[in-house]
């Protein structure tokens, strides 16, 4: 391992009904609160109104930005900022899923200065003060309920860039009711067992040594969500599937699985520029890459860790095989198991064809010229990748 500092101050409240515990927790920080929400699920489901009802218990003002995107973009950030500055606003109050729990760390951090959030995202300039934020998380994907990332679009410039300001971007609380997931269509759910299985993977493929703890905890998620998976996506309305897959996605990137060392992160670059380029959902596109990621960096020299997650996570018997054919039979098995609960598998899926392979691989490297820990990649590489996920 390397050496670390592990800190996370998010205050997790998990379980059915703990929706109460939102009056107490806001007050500590104000009654002025801006509501950010996304494009009217909250409404038909009825989140919306349990937590009007509950912040009227404080007498709370509340403001309301709804209409976040999925893939949240910054023009959006700036129209939240705004309210805050005009309205002074004290809290703020993410209902949703990852884009608006994002699009309301950014509006956070931009209320507490002049600096257009834009620059702040792409790391030009940076900030050292946000307004406190908590959230009331309605889908299992991300993880943005418990870490400080964040991921925003620019739609003038077609750029999707991850940044995080901890301490600041950190919820001062999450909300975690598993009958608020309960509404979720099977398309999202499907995503999000897609993007949290890709957090764990990202992990998973590091340089560091002497690991075990963290490997197990890595493979103990993994092999939890599929075999919870395809039942949920029969039963969606399941409490304790819910509540297995809503736990899973937190723990999967609340940053616990990798301390002591650096995961990958490569796929989730390109597939940021898939999306910056195309709109499409996150785990979808990570769906598609993933697999392809696996192959393109798997060589002799970075055989063992794939090996090992075949045989553990995907049962993969090595008898009488090489490493190489135990390792690519185990990603093999990935894809197999995300087709079978209907995840995408190709970019056309999502019409996308040569025509933006060379301006997608050319966001890839926008931030930085290489990308990727376990394996340092290139823009022909990030070529090569999208041509072989066509
Ligand atoms: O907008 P509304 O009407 O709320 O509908 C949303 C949206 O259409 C809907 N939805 C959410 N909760 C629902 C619901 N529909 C019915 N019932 C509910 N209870 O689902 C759709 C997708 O929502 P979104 O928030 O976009 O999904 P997700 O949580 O997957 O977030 C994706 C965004 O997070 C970023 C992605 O890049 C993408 O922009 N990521 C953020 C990370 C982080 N902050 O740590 C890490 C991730 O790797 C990821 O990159
Ligand atoms: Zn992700």
């Amino acid at each position: 391992m390397e050496n670390f500092t592990y800190y996370n101050p998010t205050k997790l409240i998990f379980g059915k009904g703990q929706l109460e515990a939102l009056p107490e927790q806001v007050k500590q920080y104000g009654t002025k609160v801006l509501l950010v929400y996304g494009g009217g699920s909250i409404k038909r489901n009825g989140i919306y109104d349990e937590v009007k009802n509950q912040l009227s218990k404080i007498d709370a003002q509340v403001f309301e930005l709804p209409g976040v995107e999925p893939n949240p973009r910054i023009s959006t950030v700036r129209k939240g900022v705004e309210i805050c500055k005009e309205e002074g606003i004290e809290f703020l109050l993410a209902v949703g899923g990852g884009s608006t729990i994002d699009c309301t760390k950014a509006i956070a951090v931009g209320a507490k200065t002049d600096v257009d959030m834009w620059d702040i995202v792409t790391k030009k300039e940076t900030a050292n003060d946000a307004l406190p934020f908590g959230t009331v998380l309605t889908l299992s994907a991300t993880g943005s309920e418990m870490n400080s990332g964040s991921v925003i679009t620019n739609w003038e410039t077609n750029e999707k860039h991850g940044w995080g300001l901890a301490p600041y971007t950190y919820p001062r609380f999450s909300v975690l009711d598993p009958t608020h997931t309960f509404s979720v269509p099977k398309d999202q759910t499907i995503y999000g067992i897609v993007d949290m299985m890709s957090h764990v993977l990202e992990h998973y493929f590091h340089q560091a040594t002497n690991t075990p703890i963290q490997d197990r905890f890595c493979e103990s998620v993994l092999i939890t969500v599929m075999e919870t998976a395809p039942k949920l996506l029969e039963d969606l309305e399941n409490y304790e599937l819910r509540e297995t897959i809503m736990l899973a996605g937190t723990l999967a990137l609340n940053n616990m699985l990798s301390i002591g060392f650096r995961g990958d992160w490569a796929t989730h670059n390109l597939e940021h520029a898939v999306s910056a380029v195309h709109d499409i959902p996150h785990g979808g596109g990570l769906a598609i890459l993933f697999p392809n990621w696996m192959k393109h960096v798997l060589d002799e020299g970075n055989v063992s860790r794939f090996k090992q997650l075949a045989e553990r996570v995907f049962q993969v018997d090595g008898q009488g095989k090489s490493d190489r054919d135990i390792a690519l039979e185990g990603i093999v098995k990935l894809r197999e198991f995300w087709n079978s609960i209907g995840a995408p598998s190709r970019l056309s899926d999502y019409d996308i064809d040569e025509t933006t392979v060379e301006l997608m691989a050319e966001k890839t490297v926008v931030a930085r010229p290489e990308y990727g820990n376990y394996k340092k990649l290139t823009k022909q590489d990030s070529i090569e990748i999208f041509r072989a996920s066509l």
